[in-house]
């Protein structure tokens, strides 16, 4: 084992640790092993068509990326990117993963380089205050749609390109970068008439599976992280998923586990808990690909199966004092995901005090690192003993080279567990009724019997209390 590389210890979701009750046993993952097989062939198939191109983006050439980056980050004091779902969580998971919260202020952590802003939502006041907080004439604004027509990314859209127009007068094409499909959408006809910055998202790359594109490597770019580092990192785990052996393959074998729990012992709901601030928003991440590529209502065949299990983000040791509680006494529904962080990038040493008490004392001369670890091992620990399923990924350290691992891992783990289910993991079918019906309230053509639909709705105020 390398001391680079990212390990997920299963120990606590076998029998002989938390019991047959509760454990998965060897012959059960073996029982799976011609089922890894076919998906395994089915999969390589696929990526050798380029259908599902994710598994490729670590080879891919970021010169473009690179340069793009470079010149933003000359020339501008903020960059704001604007985007939703797989279109920013990647990038945010990116950011809040390899800078530290302080960025913004800290002139020693930035470097000269822009401040980072990233809104993924259509909350007037927080839109209304990034407006009166940050001057638009000295920033850089990212689009990022691979349709190139979500209502939520294009009205930030326009109401920042009209911020700039009122502060500027006028628009400077360069300030703009839309990040879409290299052809079709609106977004990719404006850009081209407006002669707009633009960089393609390759097709056949889905939004939750687009961290690795521009969408998630301009904004490192331009903040300073070494993305060669990250597809280095997303490439070493490749090596590392290219067997079909679940035992060897840590993404196999991590979607064979929760397959297990999920149709086995009914278990519906999967918790990731970081025991790190810095790894929280990539949980935010891995909670949509898990949700939107696994919740499905039809199987590939047609049957209806309603698949899926809910993903749940937890950060130790904070949520030890919210959540814990519950994962130990209720009910047996769930598996825990541990992220564990070997050597933090600091260490904080907890000063010696009080020396007469001992309910504090034992504290001094340890650091916060030793405690928060110690957290995550006796929480994983106490949580065995109760016959509760955990596993635990343990990361080195936090770099782009680790989270470059991850992002890969989770992806390939979540293809592959899409085979498991025999359903699509890559499309999103249930999102789209819900747009309709926000069409027609927002009056779009084409979209009036949505609107109609929604207002014929009789309401019955007996339960509007
Ligand atoms: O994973 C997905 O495909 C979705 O979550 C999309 O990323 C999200 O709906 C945003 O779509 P788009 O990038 O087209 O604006």
């Amino acid at each position: 084992m390398s001391n680079k590389e990212v390990h997920i210890d299963f120990n606590f979701m076998m029998k002989e640790h938390i019991g047959d009750d509760s454990g998965i046993s060897p012959e059960d993952i073996d029982s799976l092993q011609d089922e890894a097989n076919r998906i395994h062939r089915e999969l390589r198939e696929k990526r050798e068509k380029k259908e599902v191109a994710f598994f490729d983006l670590p080879y891919e050439d970021t010169s473009a990326i690179k340069h793009t980056a470079e010149d933003i980050a000359g020339k501008y004091d903020n960059f704001l990117l604007l985007g939703i779902g797989g279109s920013a969580l990647g990038p945010i998971s990116i950011h809040n993963a390899l800078h530290t919260s302080f960025y913004n202020r800290l002139d020693s952590e930035r470097n000269s380089r822009p401040k980072m802003y990233f809104l993924d939502n259509v909350d007037p006041d927080e839109t209304a205050s990034f407006l009166k907080a940050i001057d638009m004439e000295k920033t850089a604004v990212a689009v990022i749609t691979k349709s190139g027509s979500t209502a939520e990314t294009i009205a930030g859209f326009l109401i920042f390109l009209d911020a700039i127009k009122k502060s500027c007068g006028s628009i400077d094409p360069s300030q703009i970068i839309a990040i879409t499909d290299p052809v079709s959408g609106i977004l990719r006809n404006i850009a081209e008439n407006e002669g707009y910055r633009s960089i393609e998202i390759a097709p056949g790359v889905g939004g939750r599976f687009s961290v690795l594109t521009a969408v998630g490597l301009l904004s490192a770019a331009i903040s300073g992280i070494d993305i060669d580092e990250l597809m280095a990192g997303a490439a070493s785990m490749d090596k590392r998923c290219s067997n079909p052996d679940i035992w060897t393959n840590p993404a196999y074998m991590k979607a064979v586990m929760e397959f297990l729990f999920n149709t086995r012992q009914g278990r519906n709901i999967s918790v990731m808990m970081a025991y790190s601030e810095a790894l929280g928003s990539m949980i935010e991440w891995f909670v949509q690909l898990w949700a939107e590529s696994l919740g499905k209502k039809f199987r590939l065949d047609g049957a209806t199966v309603f698949t899926g299990q809910t993903p749940v983000k937890a950060v130790g040791a904070t949520d030890q004092h919210s959540q814990i509680q519950l994962y130990m006494e209720g009910p047996h529904d769930k598996t825990i995901t541990f992220l564990r962080v070997g050597e933090f990038n600091n260490e904080v040493r907890i000063p010696n005090a009080f020396s007469e008490i001992g309910g504090i004392s034992y504290l001094g001369g340890h650091t916060m690192n030793e405690l928060i670890n110690a957290e995550q091992k006796a929480t994983e620990v106490a949580l065995a003993k109760a016959g509760r399923p955990n596993c635990r990924i343990d990361i080195p350290f936090i770099n782009p080279f680790t989270i470059g691992q991850l992002f890969y891992m989770f992806e390939v783990q979540t293809a592959f567990s899409g085979g498991l289910y025999r359903i699509n993991p890559f499309d999103q079918p249930g999102v789209e009724e819900g747009k309709r019906l926000t069409f027609g309230m927002m009056g779009r053509k084409g979209f009036e019997e949505k609107k109609k639909e929604i207002e014929s709705i009789k309401i019955n105020s007996r339960y509007v209390i």
